[in-house]
């Protein structure tokens, strides 16, 4: 919309702000929670490797696609795919993104809540002294109860809608530019802690030491959707975070950092986790409970283990915080701009449906969890159809549509800020990787990994 009396968008002010809001939509659950708990059912190294070459290969190029179709268009994620190709349907990649952002917000605040509370549960003793079949009891109880989990479900909704209503600005970058370092002061004094223990290099050794012979298809996938899940890609969170990024900024930089630095949260969550869990003889393939149960048993056994234990569930909420802000931000600007709802407006529809759908992923652990779709309960469905299949498929299409439709020339002009950056031999790899390799790999990793089509 060039129309003058256009309000002016908000958008990041500084390198370092963009930088924050990225980084701390991609630092999230992801590094802390889903990291952790699928490398220790997938194997260790072999898979944690895999995951890395998703990530540089897959992520990264998807990553600044993304923010190339938001900054282009200077809109939201549907708006951005209408005005690059106004008379084709690739908005519906933008539309699914908006789905795709509900179905994770519908479980994520969940896991969220669980975390929330778990924080204030350590930091009022409620682990002290409770060893592993203790706090598996703490935990299948509180996720067992109706209205506990419910209420810090809301509570994280409320947060992070008062983050949102407050603007980009003033909201998102400064919220995240505030809370990330924290975050990482918080893991790596739960490192030296967890790597100074007897024994800890057990758990060093299982995060680096790769046994092949543990890459299969499923595996693949597995690693492919964390990929997407861990960089925020594949439904359009990136491409609006893109559209408040500044015309000088140096996007491809941006996603290269982002990339390594959210991989290295994740390694730093894993050797916060893996030496404590294997020096106090745990097993590391407890799955998503990994975070709850076996964490706050490991961390009891060790001195100041109630300190370390709130300071770990701190940052996880941190973590979880500003990847959510993120989440929600896509709607927002969805309905603000598409539908010129007001902000505060967009926020509250957002964010209540998210309450109230949301409820059916909360109760997937105590009244529903009898009930499955396609033998899923109602968490596993929503985290399995966005990780697992609608962002490899918006992935996909976000491939295609820069790569092909937008084409060469836009992707080089865009990333190097028409010309003023000297980037364009990697712009020319990064246009091969996102018409050919990119769309491809993702295709076959996704066909094999639901078992539809086997090489
Ligand atoms: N990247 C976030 C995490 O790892 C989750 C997320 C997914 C955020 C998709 C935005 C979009 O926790």
């Amino acid at each position: 919309m060039s129309s003058s009396n256009a309000p002016t968008r908000e958008g990041f002010t500084t390198t370092l702000g963009v930088l924050a809001a990225t980084l701390g939509s991609a630092v999230g659950l992801g590094n802390i929670w889903k990291f952790p708990s699928l490398t220790g059912q997938n194997g260790g190294a072999a898979f944690v490797l895999v995951y890395i070459v998703c990530v540089a290969l897959i992520g990264l190029p998807v990553m600044i696609a993304e923010f190339i179709i938001g900054r282009r268009a200077n809109a939201n994620n549907v708006g951005a795919f209408k005005k690059l190709a106004p008379t084709k349907p690739w908005y519906l990649t933008g539309v699914a993104g908006v789905v795709a952002a509900f179905l994770i917000m519908f479980f994520y605040t969940d896991v969220a809540g669980w975390v929330y509370s778990y924080a204030f549960k350590a930091l009022t003793g409620a682990f002290a002294n409770a060893d592993s079949t203790q706090t598996a009891d703490i935990f299948s109880q509180y996720i067992g109860s109706v209205a506990g989990p419910l209420v810090w479900q809301w509570i994280v909704l409320v947060v992070i809608s008062v983050v949102i209503i407050a603007g980009v600005t003033k909201g998102i970058e400064r919220m995240t530019k505030t809370l990330l370092p924290i975050l990482f002061v918080l893991l790596l004094i739960c490192d030296v802690r967890a790597l100074t223990l007897p024994g800890a290099f057990a758990g060093v050794e299982y995060l680096f030491k790769p046994d092949f012979a543990k890459i299969t298809a499923p595996v693949i996938l597995a690693a492919l959707g964390l990929a997407f899940f861990k960089l925020s890609i594949g439904m359009g969170t990136m491409t609006t975070y893109g559209s408040y990024i500044g015309k000088r900024e140096n996007m491809p930089v941006n996603a290269v950092r982002v990339a390594m630095a959210d991989t290295l949260v994740s390694l730093l969550a894993g050797l916060a986790i893996f030496p404590a869990v294997f020096a106090f003889g745990f097993q590391p393939d407890a799955g998503p409970s990994l975070l709850f149960i076996t964490i706050p048993a490991v961390f009891n056994t060790m001195p100041f283990g109630q300190v370390f234990l709130t300071m770990f569930f701190l940052l996880a909420a941190i973590a979880a915080t500003g990847a959510m802000i993120s989440l929600l931000e896509v709607p927002v600007a969805y309905l603000t701009e598409e539908k010129k709802w007001s902000r505060f407006a967009a926020t509250i529809f957002s964010a209540g449906s998210m309450g109230v759908v949301g409820v059916l992923a909360t109760l997937s652990t105590s009244t529903l969890s009898e009930f499955t779709v396609f033998g899923k309960t109602f968490f596993d469905l929503f985290d399995f159809a966005s990780s697992n299949v609608l962002l490899p498929v918006g992935g996909i299409l976000i491939c295609l549509f820069a790569g092909w439709k937008l084409g060469p020339a836009t992707i080089i002009d865009e990333a190097s800020n028409q010309g003023a950056l000297n980037n364009q031999v990697f712009l020319k790899f990064l246009t091969i990787m996102l018409r050919w390799v990119a769309p491809i790999a993702i295709l076959l990793v996704l066909l094999n990994g639901l078992g539809i089509f086997k090489v």
